[in-house]
């Protein structure tokens, strides 16, 4: 595990002797060193991930030195080497250019750890945008039991996120946000990601804190707030661990350039009511008309004024523009200049299966791991790279935790349009809820703030 703080000086207890410095590197050699628990050099760092990139070196050998750095961690250094050699394997946008009303642009973005009912960017983007904030914000898709903005995006009739540079350029000056596959940015953070998620490598701090700041890096905003999840449903469970994980990230971001900031929010629980692909998207909406779930709501908000803090704006209020549409007027400018459709239905899965409660009480926690492999097992995510995810499969939660709830009710609907994942996926949220006498203990969804 890296160190809480500043990244520090490489050890010099001869970590680095097993690896030649001078280019002559293979990757069984690279394996072996971090499989046996020493750190590797800079040149060996740097020698990996660009014959990764390249298609130089295996997918099984990548998927070792993977599960090797997944059991041994990374010191500081490691992996704020690791990070710029991601960041160096492809473009680094810069939009310091890019002018609106002759003003230059107020460049800001957020991203999740990843959680479970995670919607958030898709109302976020919006409000910032109604605020006066620019946001290019390099997007990723399903990973393990979490799912991805843009599978979720795509869901809308005819949204396309393969966006060209100079289209992202053109937007974010004539809309004020972009909402992109990576692309060209840190191609060997897309192939890694893609590998991680089929080799039972992606709970592990080195990993994800490169993966998300050499795309935010990449990206070219010029500052960043990062939502990190703690508890059931995130990547790292507990909350030492997501604080590690901020502190790591907020110093990388802060080497890069990038003025960064992170806010620790519970992932015990899923957020909203609404987990999938487009089931998701409509609860956005319901958000962007003013309702929606609390929860949601106020993550939200709460994510907008940092964003807005951190860009140097303050002088419109973020809960404001989702009471009174101009939110949802950013919304449709964005969905429609990336192809979008919002005229047209969205997808729900051709085949539906309810959850009624065994007995009348208050709805208890519910195990949102549980419930992001319920919809993952649905079709919402991939089990093989590339995979086609249903965009109308999904979960609706008719009881949120601490609700009343009566005997033989409706609690959850299952969406799917393959009809024989139902009982994989039922099985997950076996024991994963409860229906008792007491609501469960309350948690406050914002949990910390970790700033440079
Ligand atoms: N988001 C990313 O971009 N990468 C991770 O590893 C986890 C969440």
């Amino acid at each position: 595990m890296p160190s809480d703080g500043a990244f520090d000086a490489l050890p010099s207890d001869g970590a680095f002797d097993a690896l030649p410095s001078d280019g002559a590197f293979d990757a069984p050699t690279i394996i072996r060193t971090k499989r046996d628990g020493a750190a590797l050099s800079d040149a060996a760092i740097d020698w990996v991930i660009d014959a990764y990139t390249h298609d130089r070196i295996a997918e099984a050998q990548m998927s070792a030195l993977l599960m090797a750095i997944f059991l041994r961690g990374m010191t500081d250094a490691e992996i704020a080497r690791w990070t710029a050699a991601m960041i160096a394997s492809g473009d680094r946008f810069d939009f310091s250019d890019l002018r609106r009303n002759g003003r230059p642009l107020a460049l800001v973005d957020k991203h999740s750890t990843g959680g479970v009912g995670d919607k958030i960017t898709i109302p976020l983007v919006p409000v910032v945008m109604a605020c006066g904030g620019a946001v290019p914000q390099a997007a990723g898709r399903g990973l393990g039991h979490t799912g991805g903005t843009l599978d979720k995006l795509e869901a809308i009739p005819g949204f396309t996120a393969e966006l060209s540079k100079a289209r992202i350029r053109q937007q974010l000056s004539e809309v004020g946000a972009a909402i992109f596959a990576a692309g060209d940015l840190a191609p060997a953070d897309r192939k890694i990601y893609a590998l991680r998620d089929i080799t039972a490598t992606t709970e592990s701090l080195p990993l994800i804190a490169s993966s998300v700041m050499s795309k935010k890096i990449a990206e070219g905003a010029g500052a960043l707030v990062l939502d990190t999840k703690v508890g059931a449903g995130a990547f790292l469970k507990s909350e030492a661990e997501a604080r590690a994980l901020a502190r790591t990230m907020v110093d990388l971001g802060a080497a890069h350039g990038v003025s960064t900031r992170a806010l620790l929010t519970d992932m015990s629980v899923p957020l909203g009511r609404a987990v999938g692909n487009a089931v998701e998207v409509a609860e956005s909406l319901e958000v962007l008309e003013g309702g929606g779930p609390a929860d949601v709501v106020e993550l939200t908000v709460t994510l907008a004024r940092e964003m807005l803090d951190a860009a140097g704006l303050d002088a419109v209020d973020p809960a404001q523009t989702l009471r009174d549409g101009t939110a949802m007027d950013q919304f449709r400018r964005l969905v429609t200049a990336q192809g979008g459709d919002l005229g047209q239905p969205l997808p729900i899965g051709a085949h539906s299966e309810t959850v009624t409660a065994p007995r009348g009480g208050t709805m208890g926690d519910i195990d949102a791991m549980a419930v992001g492999l319920a919809v993952w097992r649905l079709g919402a995510g991939r089990s093989e790279p590339g995979q086609r995810v249903q965009f109308g499969a999904g979960m609706t939660m008719h009881r949120r935790p601490g609700e009343t709830v009566t005997a033989g009710e409706p609690v959850f609907t299952l969406y799917t349009d393959t009809p024989q994942r139902f009982a994989a996926a039922l099985s997950e949220l076996d024991g994963a809820w409860t229906v008792g006498d007491r609501p469960p203990p309350s948690r406050p969804l914002i949990i910390d703030r970790i700033s440079e």
